[in-house]
């Protein structure tokens, strides 16, 4: 009877095909706001159905908590919106896991990161910075959940692939520090370069941000030479 009536199913999905035009994205949201996860549909059949399904991080099963158009148990953390984004009300760290939307008998599923954004995000030097030296340029983020990682532009040039991320102070419950190290070959061209490092999660790319003027040793010395090439050739000319 079940076998007949999933045949019949399936035999009316291959007629309407309900198609997904937007699937649901991994997405990172801060503790208490509210975040949509895609999945717009078009040619649903009146048989068809899209449901959400969420799995909690640590756990193996799905549970659905949508069905079409309806909440199912808690409407005060759900809700559809414009058919059939999944609106995640109030966010909190339980909510944190798989979100799956199955149209028809296609599974799409999205990552939901809940995060407390760190205290702080800086940039420094770690090092003198002297044009010549290789030096780090380093962004600390302070006590967030999870430890973010950190991308880097550096005179409008996306150099977060040689920044190197470490997290220390971690607690069991996930809160810590990022520090990534950017080591940078300093030339006194670099002077005045606009650095900006971002604190970045799956799906939320410039949560925090920090930005730092390079300003490098070795302007001064170049006018000193400056100085004392002009001095040979004033003593060259008196000669
Ligand atoms: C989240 O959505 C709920 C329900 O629509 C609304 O009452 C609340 O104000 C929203 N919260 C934020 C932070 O937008
Ligand atoms: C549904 O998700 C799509 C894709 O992200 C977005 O363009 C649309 O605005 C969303 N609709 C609502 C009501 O959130
Ligand atoms: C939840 O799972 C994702 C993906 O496996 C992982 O990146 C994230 O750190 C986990 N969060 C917690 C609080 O365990
Ligand atoms: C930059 O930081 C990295 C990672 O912490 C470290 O291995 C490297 O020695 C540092 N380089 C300099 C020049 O300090
Ligand atoms: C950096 O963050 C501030 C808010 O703290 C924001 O106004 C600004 O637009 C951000 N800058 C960039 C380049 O994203």
């Amino acid at each position: 009877m079940l076998s007949i009536f999933a045949f019949v199913t399936l035999a009316f999905q291959a007629c309407q095909g309900v198609t997904v035009t937007q699937q649901p994205a991994n997405s990172a949201v801060e503790i208490g706001q509210n975040v949509t996860i895609a999945c717009m549909v078009t040619n649903k059949g009146v048989s068809e159905n899209v449901q959400w399904k969420m799995r909690a991080n640590g756990t193996s099963t799905f549970n659905a908590i949508t069905f079409n158009e309806n909440v199912l148990g808690d409407a005060t953390k759900y809700a559809v919106v414009s058919t059939y984004n999944l609106t995640v009300i109030n966010a909190a760290t339980a909510d944190e896991g798989t979100y799956r939307c199955t149209a028809g008998t296609l599974d799409y599923d999205a990552q939901l990161t809940v995060v407390d954004l760190p205290n702080a995000v800086a940039i420094a030097w770690g090092g003198s910075p002297d044009a010549g030296n290789t030096v780090n340029l380093t962004c600390t983020a302070t006590n967030g959940r999870p430890t973010p990682n950190i991308r880097w532009i550096i005179n409008g040039v996306d150099m977060s692939a040689s920044g190197i991320l470490e997290t220390n102070s971690v607690t069991a419950s996930g809160y810590g520090n990022s520090v990534s190290n950017l080591p940078l070959v300093l030339n006194s061209n670099m002077n005045g370069n606009l650095a900006t490092c971002y604190v970045a999660y799956d799906g939320w790319d410039d949560a925090m941000n920090a930005t730092y003027i390079l300003n490098i040793n070795g302007g001064a010395s170049l006018q000193m030479s400056g100085l004392i090439m002009s001095a040979i050739v004033v003593i060259l000319a008196v000669m």
